[in-house]
């Protein structure tokens, strides 16, 4: 599995119990690229019956693993840091293939998540609990003692989506795994060569059979099996907000935490430094062609600077290097996930064109590749305005003033992460405490790292908390045991 991968086809087994094992259907799915439709690899197609067993082995290994040492636990994290870094070249070579993702992205995702691992490690190190006197609430005595540690939940269903298949899959692994749970990975079946490879490193840094597991199948087909199974004890989700409603709707008392989609906005004030916003909205917008939950995914800009910006704005769309991550190192603008999400992409630019935005820059399709595009003067009658289009299009709407920036922007059904963009502090801290988002960023680009910072979406965007220690917190509950004092005298 370790061995060089460059154009070989992949067969990749789960992880389940310990043993890498096929499906007993012999079923497979196969894997193309994106880039130019070759065949990657393929991966096992479970069925319910082996599903069961995952989960059975699950539930099993953690009557043990909960009850080793943090430290020992730990150990396992470090071990899988250092393989993951030691694997980057290999692994970048299967995830440029498997989601088309450029290189310098894939090597910097990989070694971001080796940081993670470590800074898990590290963190679970002060996990502790409290003790409270019952005294300090009114009519209680001294003789009353709340105990209280941290307890892991159980069995977690970790499910990943396709866009950063390490990074997302290991932030709820190693979290999980740390605080005593064993964990069930379902990886996005396009980023399912990835989620094994990563299964294998923890399996290399010496992971107890049992602790992690994965499954993997199409969504549409093992999706509403595996979220509603009785073996699940906590599910945590990166995707989109269409399949985080459902799931969130067809499960029952099952707690969630979830990254959903977004429509991040990024308000530019009239004092704003335009130069470097007009550099962050470009990279926040187009990066791994706009392929990321906190993208920049529509401008604000006041009508007396936005004539300056969009000019800025269009002279670096301009410059983007376009073309194959497999021959250009660190590409902008690469194809698009599969031809579905391109007609998508397409629809909202026809659609804006239609309804009179102007457009700029691109607009135009070639296969999965969508050219970057630039559209002014959009309006908020258009889809291009509230929807996601997870592709390298960006709409500038023009508006008044502050008040009408903040009042488009929290219109939106998400509220993943906003930037405003000005040099006024008083001035930031008036639209940062009126938007609905999890997270506004001054005078930067949206964006989830570093990764010990709470990152989360209100709204359409999500449930919970991640961030490592939050991610550790809510992986775990408290668990009170009260001391009595009897008094003898
Ligand atoms: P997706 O289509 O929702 O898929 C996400 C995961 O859910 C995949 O593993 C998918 O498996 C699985 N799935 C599909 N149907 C399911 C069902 N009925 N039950 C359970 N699981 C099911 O999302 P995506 O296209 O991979 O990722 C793009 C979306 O994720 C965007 O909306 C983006 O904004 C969001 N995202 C959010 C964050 C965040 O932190 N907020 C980060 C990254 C991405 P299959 O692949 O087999 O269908
Ligand atoms: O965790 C990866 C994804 O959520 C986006 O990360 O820091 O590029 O916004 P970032």
């Amino acid at each position: 599995m370790f061995s060089n991968i460059k154009d070989q086809e992949l067969i990749f087994r789960n992880l389940i119990n310990g043993n890498w094992t096929n499906s007993k259907s012999g079923n497979f799915i196969e894997i193309y690229s994106p880039i130019d439709n070759r065949l990657v690899g393929k991966v096992p197609a479970m069925t319910t019956e082996e599903v069961d067993y995952t989960f059975e082995s699950a539930r099993k290994a953690q009557e043990e693993w909960k009850n080793t040492p943090i430290n020992k636990r730990a150990e396992v994290l470090y071990k899988a840091a250092d393989i993951l870094e030691d694997k980057v070249e290999d692994l970048t070579n299967i995830m440029m293939l498997e989601i088309g993702k450029d290189k310098k992205s894939c090597e910097s995702e990989i070694l971001r998540t080796a940081d993670f691992i470590r800074f898990t490690a590290d963190a679970s190190k002060s996990l502790s609990g409290e003790s409270i006197p019952g005294d300090s609430f009114p009519g209680f005595k001294r003789n009353k003692i709340s105990v209280v540690t941290r307890e892991p939940l159980g069995v977690v269903l970790a499910i990943s989506p396709f866009n950063y298949p390490i990074n997302l899959a290991a932030s709820k692994i190693a979290p999980a795994i740390v605080a005593g749970n064993t964990v069930v990975l379902k990886p996005a079946t396009q980023g399912s060569l990835c989620g094994l490879y990563l299964a294998k490193v923890f399996e290399e840094a010496g992971v107890p059979a049992g602790v992690l597991n994965t499954v993997t199948g199409k969504g549409s087909e093992i999706g509403d099996y595996i979220v509603t199974h009785r073996d699940v004890d906590f599910i945590n989700f990166t995707g989109s907000t269409e399949i985080g409603t459902r799931i969130s709707k067809i499960t029952s008392m099952v707690p969630l935490l979830m990254e959903l989609g977004g429509k991040d906005a990024a308000i530019v004030l009239e004092d704003a430094d335009l130069d470097l916003t007009a550099s962050n909205i470009v990279s926040g917008a187009y990066s791994y062609s706009g392929q990321r939950c906190t993208a920049v995914k529509r401008v604000l800009v006041v009508d007396k600077v936005a004539d300056a910006l969009v000019e800025k704005i269009k002279e670096k769309v301009e410059k983007l290097s376009i073309g194959n991550p497999l021959e250009i190192d660190d590409v902008n603008i690469v194809p698009l996930i599969n031809s579905k999400a391109a007609d998508f992409v397409v629809e909202l630019i026809e659609e804006a064109k239609e309804k009179g935005a102007k457009l700029l820059v691109g607009g135009n399709r070639e296969g999965n590749l969508v050219y970057p595009t630039l559209f002014d003067y959009v309006t908020t009658d258009m889809r291009l305005a509230w929807e996601e289009p997870f592709g390298p299009v960006l709409p500038i709407i023009r508006v008044k003033d502050k008040d009408e920036a903040i009042a488009i922007a929290n219109e939106s059904k998400y509220g993943l992460q906003s930037a405003v963009f000005t040099e006024n502090i008083n001035e930031a801290f008036y639209v940062a405490d009126r938007l609905e988002v999890g997270t506004v960023q001054v005078n930067n680009k949206t964006e989830r790292g570093p990764d010990h910072f709470p990152f989360l979406g209100v709204k359409a965007s999500g449930i919970g908390t991640q961030g490592i220690k939050y991610s550790i917190e809510a992986m775990t509950r408290p668990k009170a045991t009260i001391i009595n004092l009897i008094d003898r005298k």
